[in-house]
């Protein structure tokens, strides 16, 4: 199948590893020019050999997601350099484990920011110009919390329904620019984050983080969590041709994790 992505740019957010990276190098395998960002400029430098290695061009801009000017800087060079942006796919880190107790209020801001903010400012940069060329593509990265909030992650539940509730919106606002906003929610996902939060969340369960990612695996209906590589050809699928009456979906990338009918 042509997923027609030969002339497009994409600009992947958070893609120094894990989900992100994924998504940049499945994009670049399909041939799409891509830009990609994250906070750590050595990381960067290197999946940006790995996505060149793919004979598609490929511009590294250092950017702290939570940083409404750097954002800005990320925008403006990615215009001066490709000339355009047709695929938005946002993403940043995750908030760390916890319950409501566990939290102060900078903690909540700091989550806001990371997950709900992050994804503000790169549609606020962005969608002026998918406008003006009548046409675009977003993909928020956020989790099966939307469908299902997560024990343990109610930082990340909440940042998260604040991007569902942008994405629908902005579905209905900018359909008729021929923008196409969905949402792809991960379930348990082989990455540097899921490793990290079976350390934090193995101990108090008695287990060791092996037995905990197990135990996850244990929760979906495939009984294996996912590789990166399988989310991000859901990701791609989304932003190519293909999908082109696609708009406004959350879609759960998760095994069979969520337990609903919808
Ligand atoms: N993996 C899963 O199973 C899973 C499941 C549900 C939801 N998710 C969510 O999906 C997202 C990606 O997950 P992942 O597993 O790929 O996480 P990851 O392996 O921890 O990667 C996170 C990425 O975000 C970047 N990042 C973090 N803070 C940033 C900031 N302030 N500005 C710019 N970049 C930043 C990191 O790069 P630098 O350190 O270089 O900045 C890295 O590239 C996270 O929000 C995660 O919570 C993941």
């Amino acid at each position: 199948m042509d997923f027609e992505l030969n002339e497009k740019v994409a600009l992947v957010a958070a893609s120094s590893t894990g989900l992100g990276k994924a998504v940049a190098l499945g994009l670049a395998e399909e041939g799409a020019d891509i830009i990609i960002c994250s906070r750590d400029s050595d990381k960067l430098k290197l999946v940006s050999e790995e996505i060149q290695k793919k004979e598609t061009r490929c511009l590294a801009i250092p950017t702290d997601l939570t940083n409404y000017s750097q954002v800005q800087d990320l925008v403006t060079k990615s215009i001066e350099h490709f000339g355009k942006i047709d695929i938005l796919v946002t993403n940043c880190g995750g908030p760390p484990s916890g319950g409501f107790l566990d939290f102060s209020i900078e903690d909540w801001n700091r989550a806001i920011d990371l997950n709900l903010m992050s994804t503000i400012y790169l549609c606020k940069e962005i969608i002026p110009y998918m406008v003006n060329q009548g046409s675009g593509r977003i993909i928020m990265i956020t989790s099966v919390s939307v469908k299902q909030p997560i024990k343990g992650l109610i930082l990340s539940n909440v940042a998260r329904a604040g991007v569902a509730g942008l994405a629908k919106s902005l579905c209905n606002e900018f359909g008729k620019n021929n923008i196409l906003v969905n949402i792809v929610c991960p379930g348990y996902t082989q990455t540097q984050r899921v490793n990290q939060l079976a350390i934090d969340l193995s101990a108090d369960q008695g287990l060791k983080p092996e037995e905990m990612i197990q135990k996850w695996a244990e929760l979906n209906a495939l009984g294996r969590i996912a590789t990166p590589e399988e989310f991000a050809n859901v990701v791609v699928f989304l932003a190519s041709e293909k999908a082109s009456h696609l708009t406004g979906t959350a879609i759960q990338i998760d095994g069979g994790l969520v337990k609903s009918l919808l």
